[in-house]
């Protein structure tokens, strides 16, 4: 059973618009664990667009479930984690002028220098992950980066058109079967929604899914307690038949009132 990490970053996004003092994602992560989160993640930005350093200090003091702190593979992020002392650091790429998180990390190509920064972190007690896309030849560089955890791209499967997401599925599930042969263990998650969650969720060996966007806008209807609640029973429970063709639950997105349902 795969369990859901929340991510939080767009809750600082709407406080950053005004610079001011709310939301706090510091109560919204207790609002999150309420409904059901078995993780808060936030992604510390080196241009600290969202989340600021003292957001993840007090996330740090407060979360209960598992604090898994997203950021770049820097010195200064490093660091920061050193410090803080996350139950995971998830290693991801980060340009300036993306809008989000864009591709994986490009592990292959990657050297030494990701390989010194996941062994610093590793041998402080903080587990690693890496964010790759599911491909055969990144998850072999990231079992030799000597990470425990991958978290498996999921975009190209969310942003799919309807026809192609049976092959993109596909890639995600093989990717999850190469990385376990690796002795990697495996958490997935961007552009995953209430429509589209399922499938992925029932991938075998599949621990963890990191869901922001599609929760915190669901929060501005039903509030975050309950947007996280319908994400964990997705997650927890996804119902496994059909996943394609007639009647199948790419073509069944589910309402909100079906999924309101106890
Ligand atoms: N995983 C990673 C590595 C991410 O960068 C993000 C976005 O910050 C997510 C998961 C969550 O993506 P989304 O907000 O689309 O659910």
């Amino acid at each position: 059973m795969a369990s859901l990490g929340v991510n939080l970053d767009h809750t600082a996004t709407v406080r950053q618009a005004r610079r001011t003092v709310e939301p706090d994602p510091v109560t919204l992560a207790l609002m999150a664990e309420l409904g059901g989160a078995d993780g808060i993640t936030v992604h510390l930005r080196e241009d600290r667009r969202h989340i600021q350093d003292r957001d993840v200090e007090l996330l740090r003091r407060t979360v209960r479930s598992r604090l898994n702190l997203e950021m770049a593979a820097t010195a200064e992020m490093v660091a920061i984690a050193l410090k803080l002392g996350p139950d995971m650091v998830t290693l991801v790429p980060e340009k300036r002028e993306e809008v989000t998180t864009e591709g994986g990390l490009d592990v292959s190509a990657a050297g030494d220098g990701l390989r010194s920064h996941v062994q610093q972190l590793q041998s402080a007690g903080i587990p690693v992950s890496l964010f790759v896309d599911a491909e055969a030849s990144q998850l072999e560089a990231c079992a030799r980066s000597g990470a425990r955890w991958v978290e498996l791209h999921t975009g190209g499967y969310a942003d799919a058109p309807a026809a192609e997401q049976p092959l993109e599925l596909a890639k995600l599930v093989e990717g999850c079967q190469r990385a376990r042969q690796l002795g990697l263990r495996v958490n997935a998650g961007h552009g995953l929604t209430y429509q589209n969650v399922e499938p992925v969720a029932a991938i075998e060996g599949m621990e963890e899914l990191n869901i922001g966007h599609t929760i915190i806008a669901r929060a501005l209807a039903v509030g975050l307690q309950e947007a996280v609640r319908q994400m964990k029973e997705l997650v927890s429970r996804p119902r496994h038949e059909p996943l394609f063709g007639e009647g199948a639950l790419l073509q069944n997105p589910l309402s909100l009132d079906a999924v309101a349902q106890p």
